[in-house]
């Protein structure tokens, strides 16, 4: 399969008699896809049920005659104006309670079954008309779910759909109060219409009861987007896909990737950076102008797992964008590099966001692949270097790595909602180790919770994974390769409750967790061979043998076999040398990478990715700063 580029473009933003020239300059570019119509329902229905679909079949022709696939995007991420006056208690609601306003975007609450079935009709309006028409290539539901904290919203329609919820899920209030443990300060409930939303009380609610809302929450989003996959199924056999976000955690995107063909995430490399990382000051100057190194990989292998092998990159930053705290430039190579870096993970096809930067409205500052004014940005630029790379580099392939790493939404919700320590969060502890696996050189899979076939892999680590659910267990059980769990791995029930017998009950391994402490990010414990622990440390107990202890004695690594249990938060250097020391022992190839250095092996070819700032050499290559080669293997 060869890679592609495309473009996300708003014919509605443009006049009718530029697109022609438009889509020509596209073609021209080296791009075959673009995406459209995601913004366009007020366009597309100006007044309730008054359609005006024929600039659409207009613009879908334009762009398809000049040899452009389009992916159509379903308009739900902004209802037009008139739809607040049919449903006024609709809006979205955060933690405060209070329902947003107009006037933006994503102002819908999840739970609202009116415009859900607002939603069902629009989709079915578009996938009706436009279902088999050969221009359409793939299809887009809504944009970004959950993009600007939308996901859990504290409106009247979530509080009633959240005690249907739980009625269905309990069955009776007994049952409720006991799962929870609501004899705690007679917090008892007689029926589920006593049941309010976990927000404003004087302390803090019942873990189990917030961590139920998040759970209900999460199925709001994949109800949501279901009833728009079952209509579009109906009507087109082109590919279904979402655009998903970076660090994102609020609902659990394997089960919304269940519906669709296709993950496709918005990469922004650079705004990540400065407004969703953890890092030194001294680590986001080096990187302003080319993002974190392994932020944009850690969310290609996500999203390779979420779309069962099947993924893009459907928004690209291609310059300054206009909605982090600052907004450098990237540097010069950084739009070719990215889109390369997601070829070498297995991406299908690369979309910048977007074709022409608007002179008007909320993205005004933000850059396209042309300016305000027509000309073309540095980012054209790169994408056709990159179209014309494409044309002279075989398919490379997806290689199957050994090394997999286990990510579950439900435990980045368990840690939200129960963090211990203000610092404790479980992205960035998948992070820390995703880091210190790529340092030393490895290629990863990013794996759901429910994986039952770890046979392909040498080495898999499961960081605060709340609960071990039975299919991973007895993977696990059979699996031949080292195994590291921990810290805070299996420890918890699905209530949010410790777990007894004290976790982590993993096979073979006779270890318990007994005590836990978090500790400041001013302090740390000594760990007797070298290196600390900080943020979390879990006191063990059990006969398997200490393979690392404090200097104090207690133990930090229990194993027997394959099997670990990682006690503590490692800092950054002790979990690389963990990492490399264990996938020596392996018999993996282990590199320690300079700063910025990345590598990625496919199928027949290994890239050399290089995010610093200036050129490196690793295996007698050397790659130029902001610069991605690649040989074969
Ligand atoms: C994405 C979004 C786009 C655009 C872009 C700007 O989050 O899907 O519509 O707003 O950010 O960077």
């Amino acid at each position: 399969m060869k890679r592609t580029l495309g473009v996300c473009y708003y014919p509605e933003h443009w006049p009718e008699e530029d697109w022609a020239e438009n889509a020509q300059r596209m073609v021209d570019a080296g791009l075959s896809w673009v995406r459209i119509g995601e913004f366009a329902w007020q366009r597309m229905e100006p007044r309730p049920d008054k359609l005006e679909l024929d600039w659409l079949d207009r613009a879908i022709d334009v762009l398809g005659d000049a040899g452009l696939k389009v992916i159509l995007g379903t308009p739900t991420a902004t209802p037009p104006r008139w739809m607040f006056d049919k449903y006024p208690d609709m809006y979205f609601a955060a933690e405060d309670g209070v329902p947003r306003k107009f006037g933006s975007r994503r102002n819908y609450c999840f739970s609202h079954l009116g415009y859900r079935k607002e939603c069902a009709r629009i989709t079915q309006i578009l996938a009706q008309r436009y279902g088999k028409n050969p221009y359409i290539a793939a299809w887009q539901t809504d944009n970004e779910y959950g993009c600007h904290d939308t996901t859990i919203s504290y409106s009247t329609h979530a509080r009633d759909g959240f005690r249907d919820w739980l009625a269905q899920k309990y069955q009776s209030a007994d049952a409720l109060n006991r799962a929870w443990g609501n004899v705690f300060w007679s917090m008892d409930y007689d029926t589920f219409d006593q049941i309010d939303l976990p927000n404003h009380t004087v302390t803090e609610p019942n873990p189990a009861h917030v961590m139920a809302f998040r759970r209900y929450s999460s199925d709001q989003v994949v109800a949501f987007n279901k009833v728009q996959t079952d209509i579009l199924r109906k009507f087109t056999d082109a590919p279904l896909i979402h655009n998903y976000m970076g660090r994102i955690v609020e609902f659990d995107h394997y089960a919304v990737g269940d519906d669709l063909d296709i993950a496709s995430w918005d990469s922004y490399p650079i705004g990540f950076l400065s407004d969703r990382l953890e890092g030194t000051p001294e680590h986001k100057a080096r990187y302003l102008r080319q993002g974190d190194p392994d932020m944009q990989a850690f969310h290609h292998d996500l999203y390779r797992s979420v779309g069962k092998g099947r993924w893009w990159i459907m928004e690209q930053q291609p310059g300054p964008v206009n909605w982090a705290p600052y907004n450098p430039a990237p540097l010069p190579g950084m739009a070719r590099l990215w889109a390369w870096e997601a070829f070498a993970h297995g991406a299908e096809t690369v979309c910048y966001f977007r074709w022409k930067q608007p002179a008007f409205a909320q993205e005004q500052m933000h850059t396209a692949l042309l300016r305000p004014d027509g000309a073309d940005a540095p980012a054209l630029v790169e994408a056709l270097e990159v179209s014309r790379e494409i044309k002279s580099i075989p398919d490379v392939g997806t290689a199957k790595a050994k090394v997999a790493l286990i990510f579950d939404y439900a435990s980045a919700w368990a840690w939200d909602v129960q963090p211990q320590g203000a610092d404790f969060d479980y992205f960035r502890l998948c992070m820390c180790y995703y880091r210190a696996l790529r340092r030393a050189g490895q290629s990863i899979d990013i794996l759901p919770p429910d994986t039952a076939d770890l046979s392909q892999y040498k080495l898999v680590v499961a960081p605060g994974l709340m609960t071990i659910p039975d299919a991973l267990m007895s993977a696990m059980s059979t699996f031949n390769g080292t195994a590291l769990v921990g810290p805070r791995s299996n420890v918890k029930t699905e209530e949010l409750s410790i777990a007894v017998p004290l976790g982590p009950n993993l096979p073979d391994l006779d270890v318990k967790v007994v005590n836990t402490e978090s500790i400041p990010p001013n302090s740390s414990i000594a760990i007797a061979s070298g290196g600390t622990v900080r943020h979390w440390f879990e006191h063990l107990e059990g006969q398997a043998e200490a393979q690392w202890s404090t200097t104090d004695g207690r133990p930090v690594i229990m194993h027997n076999g394959g099997m670990s249990y990682v006690a503590g938060w490692l800092d950054d250097e002790t979990l690389y040398a963990l990492m490399a020391e264990t996938c020596t022992t392996l018999g993996l190839e282990v590199a320690d990478l300079p700063d910025g250095l990345r590598i990625r092996d496919t199928e027949t070819h290994r890239f050399y990715i290089n995010y610093a700032p200036e050129a490196l050499s690793h295996e007698g290559l050397s790659i130029p700063a902001a610069g991605v080669v690649w040989r074969a293997l």
